[in-house]
């Protein structure tokens, strides 16, 4: 795929070939992840967390969003794009929804957005989709609901809160979603899902059962090295060679060993 498109994304599906997504938020951080050919990248409201420092998703603003994504898509070839729509820019009425997502299309070229939520935000994402915006569903663990939740454990284990999974899923792909993102459910109900929706399921923490996989980019760069769940594979731990390569510039500065010589003019 020279260009990944939401097309693209459902021939993987039908042919087998599993989904590779990862977040950013800047222009250099996308340029190298597009580079390494990640599929799918999203602009996820976790830079709340991650770049912004905040403890939850939900102060992240509708600007600010826009500001990363517009970063993003400066950085890539390849990639298709998606935004997440922050807390608050969504929920109070389809209307608002409708104007949010097309902000985030016409200001920083992002080519679909992302919403949390299944039936009960049916009216906001039949409406963007309507107006021609591809949605991606998320489902599961949805953080924007952190105080609902009061805990980031394991949703859906059984019960009444799988069975509606289930059927939100169905009705995100009745209605049109291009795919869907399932955070932090068990792998038998991930895989069960899967296999009855013929969207791509792209799972955190969701099991190998799915069709393919996210996570936050500073989580597996070893960049947030205090966050470890379960589901995490962490590909380096770049937060010590960070801090290991500035203190080593601290000293050198101490000690006048930089600039050398060769480093001056
Ligand atoms: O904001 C985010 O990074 C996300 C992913 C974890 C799916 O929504
Ligand atoms: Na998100």
């Amino acid at each position: 795929y020279k260009r990944v498109t939401v097309k693209s994304l459902v021939d993987m599906k039908q042919h087998g070939e599993k989904i590779s997504m990862l977040t950013a938020y800047d222009y250099s951080m996308a340029k190298m992840v597009d580079a390494a050919g990640v599929d799918v990248i999203l602009v996820g409201d976790s830079a709340s967390n991650v770049m912004a420092g905040h403890e939850t998703t939900l102060p992240i603003t509708l600007d600010q969003m826009i500001y990363h994504a517009s970063s993003v898509i400066r950085g890539i070839d390849r990639a298709l794009v998606v935004v997440d729509l922050p807390f608050g820019s969504y929920q109070s009425d389809p209307k608002e929804a409708l104007r949010s997502a097309i902000r985030i299309m016409k200001e920083s070229g992002a080519h679909a957005v992302k919403l949390e939520g299944g039936r009960e935000i049916k009216e906001s994402i039949k409406r963007i989709l309507n107006a021609g915006i591809p949605v991606m569903g998320h489902l599961g663990l949805t953080p924007q609901s952190i105080y609902k939740f009061g805990t980031y454990t394991v949703r859906a284990k059984e019960g009444e809160e799988a069975e509606k999974l289930k059927e939100d899923a169905k009705y995100l792909e009745k209605i049109g979603c291009f795919a869907i993102v399932l955070e932090k459910i068990p792998a038998k109900l991930a895989k069960e899902v899967a296999e009855s929706i013929s969207i791509p399921v792209i799972g955190i923490g969701a099991g190998n059962g799915v069709d393919g996989q996210v996570l936050v980019i500073h989580d597996m760069l070893g960049i947030t090295h205090e966050f470890s769940p379960r589901f995490l594979r962490r590909y380096l731990n770049l937060y010590e060679e960070i801090t290991g390569a500035v203190s080593q510039y601290v000293s050198d500065v101490k000690s006048a060993d930089f600039p050398s010589d060769d480093e001056q003019y």
